[in-house]
């Protein structure tokens, strides 16, 4: 990390990260919805550059290039519904390699995490490099093959044709990518708790998250 925030943290705020289709963003928002507190999926900030970038016709390898669409995010583009697809994803992926760009999306992230009244964020470095001071982590996985067949049935509900083994191969790629990159590469912090959502439901899940969220926000608030 670049970056370093000589405010301490003084709201809740809750780090959830996680590879690809793992059932992060579903958690996360659930979690919003149970503990009253606003949501930020930054994988959008770089799927949003990373279709900046497509647009544009750049190459996605140019970090010149990428840090200065990465310095014209702005909030009302994150909801843009293209952002979702199989595309964007692997564009966000190849764009997050790039430490510039990391740290041209800090201040956004940093910022969402220390609003009043406190914040939730879903990313891959939130509990390692953005909130390292939150007062709650987890770190949701499942299986390759279990995620693969969530996000297919994602991008199908959506219109998108492909195949269940492209998409396996998209994960395994992305795992590769945003695990053994060098800039903030996607880690469990230590102080994180680790959530294994193969064999749960959705709700399995979401319960399971908000257990683990309340038990952190009683520590935090009798420290
Ligand atoms: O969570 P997602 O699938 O929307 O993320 C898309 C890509 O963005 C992911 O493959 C890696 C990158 N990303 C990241 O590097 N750091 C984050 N905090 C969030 C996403």
């Amino acid at each position: 990390m670049s970056q370093h925030d000589p405010e301490p943290l003084t709201t809740f705020v809750v780090a959830v990260d996680g590879p690809a289709a793992s059932g992060k963003g579903t958690i996360a928002k659930q979690l919003g919805e149970a503990f009253d507190l606003p949501v930020l999926d930054t994988g959008l900030l770089y799927r949003c550059v990373g279709m900046a970038m497509l647009q544009a016709r750049e190459n996605l390898d140019d970090h010149e290039a990428a840090t200065a669409a990465a310095a014209l995010i702005t909030a009302d583009q994150l909801e843009n519904p293209d952002l979702r697809t199989r595309k964007a994803g692997e564009a966000a992926s190849r764009v997050a390699v790039h430490p510039r760009v990391r740290g041209a999306l800090w201040d956004f992230q940093r910022t969402f995490a220390r609003q009043d009244g406190g914040a939730i964020l879903d990313g891959r470095d939130i509990g390692t490099v953005i909130v390292p001071d939150a007062p709650a982590k987890l770190f949701v996985t499942a299986r390759p093959e279990v995620r693969a067949e969530r996000r297919w049935k994602q991008l199908k509900a959506a219109g998108e044709r492909v195949s269940l083994k492209t998409v396996l191969a998209d994960i395994r790629r992305r795992d590769e990518r945003d695990g053994e990159r060098e800039a903030a590469p996607m880690r469990p912090a230590p102080d994180a708790t680790l959530l294994d959502t193969s064999e749960m439901s959705i709700s399995q899940a979401a319960d399971a998250a908000r257990r683990i969220v309340e038990a952190a926000r009683a520590r935090w608030m009798s420290s």
